[in-house]
């Protein structure tokens, strides 16, 4: 038997990595010279294969800083390392209990020890969070999932069907982004295979995707609302592109790149790109403009192939602020009193003034073009990056006005008069006075526990363990330096901690604002993929997703950014590279956190 840590120390290893035996090592440890060597070894093997995440591992051994965290005497980097830990640990209760109940399903059933095969039944909580589990160094984790990753058919039944965007965000994203993080040649071919399986969905006459494929068959359906929703439509480019790039598969951007074709065409308003599609005609079957359901990370997608294909294809960038500049001139409003910018959906140009969690990624996307969009007017810069404080602010708001600290998946807001209530005017009022008092939306605010003055109310009460507030946290904290924004994060993590975490793994909340909340039998595993990971980046102080050279899909998956090749170029008809590909303004976090040291506290 060996040594007990001897074994710990080997227990992260690839088995195939192994390089001598049991035997060779009982026999060392018999003679007390060499006791050691087994040791010496074990730690020169470890620093050999894991020196790219050394850094992010061992934090089990950090002391614990002594509480309460915000008393400021504490070092921040004491209390960074802190916080870190403890999404890690978040991450390792949700997905041991994932293990323990649900092992190789798609999703543990958190109140009931259940399990549900809900996407297609491959194990998603898996695939979805490999990327994850390398992030955050839980390397006997990411193994074992590795070895699902070998196993994978991708089958289903012959009357089945995957549901396309979501295959492609969560599985094949998961795949890309381990692989690119890791460089384990099975996930690539496993993503090489899949993202071939799933090409049928693009056979329609207008080469828009069909709702859902059957990756054996290739018989493909449509959804309930017999159209193409634009999200469906415009968000496989990161993952298809990339898997291009990796495969020399030209199929793979074609089929993909026909999409931002028919966008490009499109005889819309303004950008306005409509929510439904016709998989036929390849034209708008509605007049809806959305930044919610439906249409969400479509308009994140423009702007990142932009970044992820290091900034060569001028038309998606174009269209994103063609679509983003719609969108803050018709989409933005505020409440009449406490003024709560938020934004909002309109059909045929009459807005329902529901403002959806889903749309709070919004600020993060607009916080990141303002950040990187090199040559964009000042004056456009500026108007992004205030709306993107102000809609993040009113995402804070909407949890921290609940009881429970977590935000409601949907909500009305009070309407102020049509045209005076929407932000546009209003910024464009302050303009013209010479800009005296604070930018319309932006300033103080406080949470308010009275429900009368909130000026909004729930529809859904739920919190669904989402990530889209705490991702536009962290991409506010990375492009302003904020520390308000980690701060904010830390809060809505704790009250995930308080509120959503069970014996077995998290569950998520029924109603936000009641306390002792009960709870949903779910447990997404956009929780382990996404909102832990972006939790854990906001307080990890290693830069392990730079962002000058990563890009996040929909799901949270980074994508390292890549230069198409000379051949690539003629190929795709893509215009050779100009100029030297925008500066890198990112600072690493530990900068950010060296800035802030003497200003961290916020909150009065
Ligand atoms: C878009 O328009 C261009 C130029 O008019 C045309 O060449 C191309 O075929 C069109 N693409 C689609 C998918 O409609």
């Amino acid at each position: 038997m060996l040594p007990f840590h001897t074994r710990q120390s080997n227990a992260s290893f690839p088995p195939k990595r192994t390089v001598f035996s049991v035997q060779s090592l009982q026999l060392l440890y018999s003679r007390p010279v060499l006791r050691w060597l087994p040791y010496l070894f074990g730690l020169i093997l470890t620093l050999y294969l894991f020196t790219p995440f050394l850094f992010s591992y061992g934090r089990d051994s950090l002391p614990t800083p002594t509480l309460p965290l915000d008393d400021n005497k504490l070092p921040l980097a004491e209390v960074l390392s802190y916080r870190a830990q403890k999404v890690r640990d978040a991450y390792v209760h949700a997905y041991s209990s994932y293990k323990k109940d649900a092992w190789e399903w798609d999703e543990l059933k958190p109140l009931s020890g259940g399990k549900d095969n809900n996407f297609n039944g491959w194990g998603v909580s898996i695939f979805d969070s490999l990327d994850t589990m390398w992030i955050m160094g839980l390397h006997e984790f990411f193994h074992e999932g590795l070895e699902i990753v070998e196993k994978a058919t991708f089958y289903v039944s012959p009357k089945d069907y995957v549901p396309f965007f979501e295959t492609i965000i969560r599985y094949l994203g998961g795949l890309l982004s381990a692989y690119a993080l890791s460089g384990e040649p099975i996930l690539l071919k496993k993503a090489d295979e899949l993202g071939a399986s799933l090409l049928p969905a693009f056979k329609t006459p207008s080469g828009l995707p069909m709702y859902a494929v059957n990756p054996m068959t290739g018989t493909t359906r449509g959804g309930w609302t017999g159209s193409v929703l634009l999200s469906e439509a415009l968000s496989n480019q990161m993952e298809y592109k990339y898997l291009a790039h990796l495969t020399n598969r030209a199929e793979y951007f074609e089929v993909t790149e026909r999409i931002m074709d028919i966008m490009y065409n499109a005889t819309v308003t303004d950008g306005q790109l409509p929510t439904q599609w016709d998989q036929n005609t390849g034209k708008p079957t509605n007049l809806q403009f959305s930044v919610g359901a439906y249409a969400d990370s479509a308009h994140e997608y423009l702007l990142k192939q932009w970044l992820l294909t290091a900034q060569s294809e001028p038309k998606a960038k174009e269209l994103y602020l063609k679509v983003v500049d719609s969108m803050i001139d018709t989409l933005l409003y505020v409440t009449p009193n406490r003024h709560l910018v938020y934004v909002t959906d309109a059909t045929n140009g009459s807005p329902s003034h529901k403002f959806e969690h889903l749309s709070c990624f919004l600020p993060g996307l607009l916080a990141l073009g303002a950040h990187t969009l090199d040559g964009l007017p000042a004056a456009q810069k500026e108007r992004h990056a205030w709306a993107a404080e102000g809609i993040a602010t009113t995402c804070w708001l909407s949890y921290a006005d609940q009881a429970s600290g977590l935000g409601p998946d949907e909500m009305m807001m009070a309407r102020g008069d049509s045209t005076s209530g929407k932000w546009v005017n209003q910024l464009e009022q302050w303009e013209a006075s010479g800009r005296s008092g604070v930018t319309p939306g932006l300033g103080d605010h406080k949470p308010e526990r009275n429900l009368a003055a909130r000026e909004y109310h729930a529809i859904k009460t739920t919190y669904l363990l989402r990530p889209e507030t705490v991702e536009s946290f962290y991409i506010l904290w990375r492009t302003t330096g904020a520390e308000i924004w980690r701060e904010r994060g830390w809060a809505v993590f704790e009250a995930i901690e308080k509120h959503a975490r069970l014996e077995n793994g998290y569950a998520s909340v029924a109603n936000v604002d009641k306390v002792p909340v009960s709870h949903l039998d779910e447990m997404p595993s956009f929780f382990l993929a996404e909102t832990l990971k972006y939790l854990y980046l906001m307080f990890v102080e290693q830069d392990i997703i730079p962002l000058d050279k990563y890009v996040f899909n929909t799901e949270a998956h980074p994508l390292p950014i890549f230069e198409w090749n000379p051949k690539e170029r003629a190929q795709y008809g893509i215009a050779p590279k100009v100029g030297g590909g925008g500066t890198n303004r990112w600072l690493k976090p530990s900068s950010l956190t060296a800035a802030l040291t003497n200003h961290r506290r916020w909150f009065a």
